[in-house]
C-alpha cells in the first residue's frame, strides 16, 4: 500500500464525502445542501436547518411542524437523568458536563449500541432535544436556582433561553438566538466532526460519537475559541488599549482567539452575519463598548495579518453575540455544541451510509533493529 508523505495535521486532505456543506475559503462561501449561508441566516430556522442537512431538501409545511412536534416531545430528560445532573458538583465546567450527561444518556437507552440508520437518526434527536435541557438545568443548578421544565409549545431556541432564564424570551433575541444555532449547525469536516466520524467509522454507537466530538470541540484551537474571545474583550480595559493589547500578542505571536481558519482565507461569512447580530444585540442591550472594542481589533488584524490569510471567523462575533443575549462565559462553548449536535448527527449518519474504517498511516521516524538493554546497563 503506498502512502503519502504526512500532512500536518492533515491540511488539504480529502478525508471523507459529504452532501451537507460546502466551503470554499477562497471566496469565503458557505452552503448548506447548496443553499448559501445567509440565504438559511435570513429566512429560515434551526429546526427547518436541522431537517435539511439530514434529508438533503428543505421540508414541506407538515414535515417541519411534524420535526418540531417530535423534538418538542423530547425536551424533557429521561427519568433520573435530572438526578445524575444534579449530582455533578456544581462548579464543573459545562461542557465536561455536556460530555458526561450526553454519554451518561446511554444508560437510559434499552439499545444503545444499535446503529440502524432509521435508529441512530432516532438517537440523535433525542440527543438534540435533550441537551438544552442539561445545559438550561445545569446552569439553574449551579447558581441554587430552581430548574425551569421545558415548554413543548415553545421553538428549540425558545424553549432553550426560557429554561435558562426562567422566562419566555422576546421575538427578538429568541430570533437572534435562533440565527446563532443555524451558523454553528455544520461546516465541514471540522474536527469535532471528524472526530465523530473517525468514532462512527469502527461501527460503535451514536453516544460515543458524540461525546468524542463534544471533547473536541471544547478545545481553544476550534469551539472553545469564543469563550476565548470573551476573556481577552475584558481583558481590554478600553478602546484606547486595543492597540497596545493586540500589538503585543502579534509581536509574541500568540495566537488572537476568533482569528485564523484552516479553511478560510478570506472572512468567514458566519463572522459576517454574527457581526451584524452583535451590533444590534450591542446596541440593544448597552454593550455598544464591546461591538466597539471588537471592531478595533478586526481593523488592526486586518491591518497586520490579512496578508497571511487570517481573519475573524465564526467564534471573533459570536463572542458578543452570546454576551449580549445574557449567556455566561463559560456557556458559550456548549451553545456552539448544542447547535453543532445537528451536524455532528448528520455526519454520523452520512458515515454509516457508506463507511470504511478511518485507519490512515503513519510515517515511523525512530530508530530500528535497536537492542535490548537489561535493567543494570541502563543509565
Ligand atoms: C472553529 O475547521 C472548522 O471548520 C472549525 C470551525 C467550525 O465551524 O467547526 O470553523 C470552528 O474552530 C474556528 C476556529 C476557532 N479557533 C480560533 O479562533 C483559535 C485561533 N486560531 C488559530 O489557532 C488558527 O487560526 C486555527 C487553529 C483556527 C487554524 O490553524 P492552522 O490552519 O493550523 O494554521 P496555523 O496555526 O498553522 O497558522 C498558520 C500561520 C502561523 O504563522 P507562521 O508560524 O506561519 O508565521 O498563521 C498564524 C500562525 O501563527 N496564525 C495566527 C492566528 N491563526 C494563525 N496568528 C495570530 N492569530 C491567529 N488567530
Amino acid at each position: 500500500m503506498s502512502t503519502t508523505a504526512a500532512s500536518k495535521g492533515l491540511a488539504g486532505i480529502v478525508a471523507a464525502e459529504t452532501e451537507m456543506s460546502y466551503i470554499d475559503g477562497e471566496r469565503g462561501i458557505l452552503e448548506y445542501v447548496g443553499i448559501p449561508i445567509g440565504e438559511l441566516s435570513a429566512k429560515s430556522n434551526f429546526e427547518e436547518v436541522i431537517f435539511l442537512l439530514w434529508n438533503r431538501r428543505l421540508p414541506t409545511e407538515s414535515e417541519l411542524k411534524q420535526l418540531k412536534l417530535d423534538l418538542s416531545e423530547r425536551y424533557e430528560l429521561p427519568a433520573g437523568m435530572s438526578n445524575r445532573l444534579l449530582a455533578l458538583p456544581m462548579n464543573a465546567g459545562p461542557m465536561h458536563m455536556l460530555r458526561t450527561m450526553i454519554s451518561a444518556l446511554s444508560m437510559h437507552d434499552p439499545d444503545p449500541n444499535n446503529i440502524e440508520l432509521d435508529q441512530a437518526r432516532l438517537k440523535a434527536l433525542n440527543i438534540l432535544a435533550h441537551a438544552p435541557t442539561l445545559i438550561a438545568y445545569f446552569d439553574r443548578y449551579r447558581r441554587g436556582r430552581y430548574l425551569v421544565p421545558p415548554r413543548r409549545d415553545l421553538s428549540f431556541s425558545e424553549n432553550f433561553l426560557y429554561m435558562l432564564n426562567g422566562s419566555v424570551p422576546t421575538p427578538t433575541m429568541a430570533r437572534a438566538f435562533d440565527i446563532c444555532m443555524i451558523l454553528h449547525a455544520d461546516h465541514g469536516l471540522n474536527n469535532s466532526t471528524f472526530a465523530a466520524r473517525v468514532v462512527i467509522s469502527t461501527l460503535s454507537d451514536v453516544y460515543s460519537a458524540l461525546t468524542a466530538a463534544i471533547g473536541s470541540l471544547r478545545g481553544p484551537l476550534h469551539g472553545g475559541a469564543n469563550e476565548g474571545v470573551m476573556l481577552m474583550l475584558n481583558e481590554i480595559p478600553s478602546l484606547k488599549d486595543v492597540e497596545p493589547y493586540v500589538m503585543d500578542k502579534i509581536e509574541r505571536k500568540e495566537k488572537i482567539m476568533g482569528f485564523g481558519h484552516r479553511v478560510y482565507k478570506t472572512k468567514d461569512p458566519r463572522a459576517t452575519d454574527l457581526q451584524k447580530l452583535a451590533q444590534q444585540l450591542a446596541k440593544d442591550t448597552g454593550n455598544e463598548d464591546l461591538f466597539a472594542k471588537s471592531q478595533a481589533i478586526e481593523k488592526i488584524m486586518e491591518r497586520e495579518l490579512a496578508a497571511k490569510g487570517i481573519y475573524p471567523n465564526v467564534d471573533f462575533y459570536s463572542a458578543t453575540t452570546y454576551h449580549c443575549l445574557g449567556l455566561d462565559l463559560d456557556l458559550f462553548t456548549p451553545m456552539f455544541a448544542m447547535s453543532r449536535i445537528a451536524g455532528w448527527a448528520g455526519h454520523i449518519l452520512e458515515q454509516l451510509s457508506d463507511n470504511r474504517l478511518y485507519r490512515p498511516a503513519a510515517e515511523y521516524i525512530g530508530p530500528h533493529d535497536a537492542p535490548y538493554v537489561p535493567m543494570k546497563q541502563r543509565s
